[in-house]
């Protein structure tokens, strides 16, 4: 196999006294949809963070195309290509669907905002909507489209399903499933719909207290009924 897109070595971070991340070692490939799971609290936001410079490693290092990112900032790490999603949907509630879209631009034409309402047909019908008229599912749509615009190489999604109900869901895999096919894009998903993720990603790591505990193929781990039940605490049908 060809060089890893990205690589985190031993990975060690926390907030003050506390040791989040506890030599956190995992690879991904380029166009990879890797689900990371666990159960709540064992350190899957602190990892998204940490790949996206947000919180400071203690020890270890992290590779992005080959290169040491680990002491590049959160704004330089996007330059290089790195996209992220944060859990709490980061949209600006007083500007349009359509402004919202602007901001992510950066330096690229206006006309790149189609590729947005390619992927999301509802944010076209809904463009010169307020931040605040859109529903949870659509919200979070705005959010991803956003961070797309940026042309990353990888996006790293927290929990996009989160609160959103079941047919909303269905959409936002859709369209997710289409972003990876349209621009190649390699993906790092966090999320606690198990089933749901495990039939979009196809490999998934297993977190526990801060380090990988298990590793599969995303079909495989949703057959071992075992493995999710000792480590994710949930059965799934
Ligand atoms: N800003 C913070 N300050 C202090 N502790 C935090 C902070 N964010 C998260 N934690 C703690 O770090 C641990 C891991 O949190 P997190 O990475 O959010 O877990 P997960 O996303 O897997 O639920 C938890 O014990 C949480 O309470
Ligand atoms: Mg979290």
């Amino acid at each position: 196999m060809s060089q890893p897109l990205l690589q985190l070595h031993d990975v060690v971070a926390g907030y003050g006294p506390t040791t989040v991340l506890d030599n956190l070692s995992l690879n991904l490939y380029e166009r990879e949809r890797l689900a990371m799971i666990g159960r709540n609290g064992v350190g899957k936001t602190t990892a998204l963070r940490a790949i996206m410079g947000l919180v400071p490693l203690r020890q270890g290092r992290i590779l992005f195309q080959g290169e040491d990112i680990s002491t590049l900032n959160p704004h330089e790490r996007a330059q290089r290509g790195l996209g992220y999603v944060p859990q709490t949907r980061d949209i600006f509630p007083s500007l349009t669907v359509e402004e919202n879209l602007l901001a992510g631009l950066k330096h690229r034409p206006r006309s790149a905002l189609d590729e947005a309402y390619t992927l999301f047909p509802r944010l076209a019908e809904r463009r010169y909507n307020g931040g605040t008229q859109l529903s949870g599912g659509e919200q979070q749509m705005l959010s991803v489209a956003r961070a797309l615009l940026g042309q990353p190489s990888l996006i790293l999604l927290d929990e996009p399903l989160e609160g959103l109900a079941p047919l909303i869901r269905l959409e936002l895999l859709r369209a997710f499933r289409l972003m990876a096919e349209i621009t190649g894009i390699a993906v790092i998903i966090v999320e606690q719909q198990i089933n749901e993720v495990l039939g979009y990603a196809s490999r998934a790591v297993i977190l526990d207290h801060g380090t990988v505990v298990h590793e599969s193929e995303a079909q495989a781990l949703l057959a071992d009924s075992d493995i999710l039940e000792r480590w994710v605490g949930m059965a799934v049908h």
